[in-house]
């Protein structure tokens, strides 16, 4: 491959507060919704939480060493809202800043630039206890007034600024599936508080601007291209669907300020779309404009199908690994998301698409203008250590192909300002526990001092970001 990732590509790597750090009462730390709902029984795969997680928390030097090893251009990681204010809101508890202050300077000393999440899922539980979190409007001042503390206390040292982590799954999962905190299942509940996420989005990202704080400012969207199973009309419909109630409907609203017509009217004759306020509409538009890139989490696309009005409604998902068992999942009249016979698919039944990536970043390039930052992807997979080595070849080749995407989406045009696998070092993941494994980095979760073990994959992308991006 010859070289066409600009000189400045951060080739980088992600993780988020509560799945690396442990330590989850530490040092003036309150409690998120994630403390309280793991520790509700049968919610995690076999009753796995993030107390402990890596341990990131007291292992931060030894985790930046690694990543300096690996000659890593960027680190995205999340700060912890409850680290900074125990409550939510109010007293501000000093040691979780300088733990953060730590962390920023490790890396800032060793060429690796901090991109910071400001929230990825963790909300303070005192805020869910109050009002209901992200159900009430009250979520945009208490998160502004956390974002303001962010950015004048690490400004100077900070660049990258991601608002939020995947909006669209943390309120999906938590209002529609029930399988995040609050555990709810109420669709017009779903609309609802994403409508309040773009809306911190766009407050947050007025405040920075308006400010004058030097950096970008983005917010990260789990995108999934989806295809038509057919060229049947009725399965181009449901594309059709599909792209104005999830894909244009997520990212409209964010990127251009403005929900797409159809899907906000589908909803809306149905009595589940969110109140739009005059004020809304402004600042929306407004903060779109403002917005310097749009933050990508990619692991898959959907390929998908007619599903009639008596058709096939949302479906669990395997959180067990044990391959084979995809399920259809669809809402009745608008689409069904339907197994790919094309594609190979992970343990977790995950159709791996690497084209799809590149579809996503010409689609969403063509629709938006904006540069774009691929803040996630990666493969989940059981690894094993054999001789003190990981052979992760499956990771590599995913890695690989996904990073040639990247290369034919430059070369179609594409402002890609860089690339961030997940994971750095293997984590906890949110329902599939310990045994999900993305990491570049083995973690031996059954030893109390958590070993950490260099996989194949360490090696493969330490090459790849020496050689930006040529040695692929
Ligand atoms: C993204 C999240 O949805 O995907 C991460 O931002 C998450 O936090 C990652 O861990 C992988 O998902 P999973 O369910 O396989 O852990």
């Amino acid at each position: 491959m010859s070289n066409r990732f600009p000189e400045n590509f951060l080739f980088g790597s992600a993780s988020a507060a509560y799945q690396v750090e442990g330590a989850y009462q530490e040092d003036g730390k309150g409690l998120s919704i994630w403390d309280e709902w793991v520790k509700l029984p049968g919610k995690t795969f076999q009753g796995t939480n993030g107390d402990v997680a890596t341990d990131h928390y007291h292992r931060v030097e030894e985790d930046i060493a690694l990543m300096k090893e690996m000659g890593l251009k960027a680190y995205r990681f999340s700060i912890s809202w409850t680290r900074i204010l125990p409550e939510g809101r109010g007293r501000i508890e000093r040691k979780g800043l300088e733990f953060y202050h730590k962390l920023i300077d490790g890396l800032l000393e060793n060429g690796i630039e901090p991109v910071v999440t400001i929230y990825h899922w963790d909300l303070p539980l005192a805020l869910q206890k109050e009002y209901g979190g992200w159900e009430d409007r009250k979520i945009v001042e208490d998160f502004t007034a956390f974002a303001k503390i962010l950015f004048d206390e690490f400004h100077k040292k900070v660049k990258y600024w991601i608002v939020l982590n995947e909006p669209n799954i943390f309120t999906q999962l938590g209002y529609f599936m029930a399988l995040h905190p609050p555990g709810i299942k109420d669709m017009g509940m779903y609309l609802k508080t994403y409508h309040h996420t773009a809306l911190v989005h766009a407050y947050v990202v007025k405040l920075f601007k308006e400010k004058g704080y030097e950096g970008k400012i983005g917010s990260s969207i789990a995108y999934t291209p989806g295809y038509a199973k057919t060229e049947d009309e009725k399965d181009v419909e449901a594309q059709r669907r599909y792209y104005e109630t999830v894909n244009h409907y997520i990212m409209d609203i964010y990127f251009k300020g403005k929900y797409p017509s159809w899907g906000y009217a589908y909803f809306n004759e149905r009595g589940l779309a969110p109140k739009i306020l005059p004020e809304d509409e402004k600042v929306l538009v407004e903060s779109a404009k403002m917005t310097d890139f749009i933050g990508i989490n990619y692991y898959q696309s959907a390929t998908l199908a007619y599903n009639g009005e008596d058709g096939i409604g949302v479906s669990d998902f395997n959180v067990s690994g044990e391959k084979g068992n995809f399920r259809e999942s669809g809402i009745p009249g608008l689409y069904r998301q339907v197994y790919n016979e094309k594609l190979k698919y992970t343990d977790w039944d995950w159709a791996i698409d690497p084209d799809g990536l590149r579809y996503a970043l010409v689609e969403i390039s063509e629709r938006f203008g904006k540069p774009i930052l691929i803040s996630e992807n990666g493969m989940g997979a059981f690894d094993e250590v054999s001789e003190g080595k990981v052979q992760d070849g499956y990771r590599i080749d995913y890695i690989r192909e996904h990073i040639k995407a990247c290369y034919d989406a430059i070369g179609e045009g594409v402002d890609l300002m860089g690339y961030c696998t997940w994971s750095f070092t293997d984590l906890l993941s949110w329902l599939n526990g310990y045994q999900k494994r993305y990491g570049f980095v083995f973690v031996d979760f059954e030893k109390e001092d958590l070993p950490r073990i260099r996989k194949d994959s360490f090696y493969f992308y330490q090459d790849v970001i020496k050689t930006n991006g040529e040695n692929c």
